[in-house]
């Protein structure tokens, strides 16, 4: 199973370091891999429980791409592991499938573990269209090789992140279903999940751990989650 804290533009170098060493304490279940996603400015080399990864990363090795950060920078915190795909980057930074295909390539071919996340918004959700809503996340897997060894699929309903408001067991049992077609990669769910609804996510079927973002930024939260999971 697979637990995933991604902080998103929260927490600092010196909040990192504090949050890991605390992580330490709470130790790894044997059934559980543990994943954090830091911003990155606290990446680094730690000692951790955790597999540390990038939220995001250009489509090279380095050059002149202001404001963003490459292959090389990653390399040097020996960083193999990466976020592509999440709605704030699709729907708040504009990132089109495009440029998601293109990012994946890249990091396919540099060997990264791919997180990798799909979701449809409200609209479709609200249309009630089954149709509808696969034809949605299909589109977000343009481009995508869904047999790559090291992807995770993440399922992220843009209208469930951050807003307290998880989609329904069924709800997203269906779309694991649907994404199991398509995919023979780990499927996590994530949208608001936390220590109060996690044990019912983590039993549905297909459902192969959580993509974590708000409740994991408290390491006491994060941890009762992973003791939540370990007794499943
Ligand atoms: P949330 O975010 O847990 O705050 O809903 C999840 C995510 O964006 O990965």
């Amino acid at each position: 199973m697979i637990l995933a804290a991604n902080f998103k533009m929260n927490h600092t170098r010196a909040s990192t370091k504090l949050y890991i060493d605390r992580l330490q304490i709470c130790g790894k279940p044997e059934n559980i891999q543990i994943y954090l996603f830091p911003p990155f400015t606290a990446l680094d080399r730690y000692e951790s429980v955790a597999v540390i990864g990038a939220q995001n990363g250009y489509p090279a090795r380095n050059g002149s791409y202001t404001g963003e950060i490459g292959l090389e920078q990653l390399e040097e915190f020996e960083i193999k592991t990466i976020l592509l795909g999440h709605s704030e980057r699709r729907h708040l930074l504009g990132e089109d499938q495009e440029f998601i295909a293109k990012k994946f390539d890249f990091y396919k071919q540099a060997g990264f573990e791919i997180f990798y996340c799909v979701g449809e918004t409200l609209e479709v959700r609200k249309s009630g269209s089954k149709e509808l809503m696969e034809a949605y996340l299909e589109a977000q897997l343009e481009g995508i090789d869904t047999a790559y060894e090291k992807l995770v699929i993440a399922y992220e309903p843009v209208w469930a992140i951050g807003t307290g408001q998880s989609a329904t067991p069924q709800d997203i049992q269906e779309a694991l279903a649907y994404l199991r077609t398509k995919s023979g990669a780990p499927l996590l769910y994530g949208g608001s999940v936390k220590p109060q609804n996690i044990a019912q996510i983590l039993e549905i079927s297909e459902c192969d751990g959580a993509l974590i973002g708000t409740a994991s930024w408290d390491v006491e939260q994060f941890c009762e989650m992973i003791q939540i999971a370990k007794e499943l």
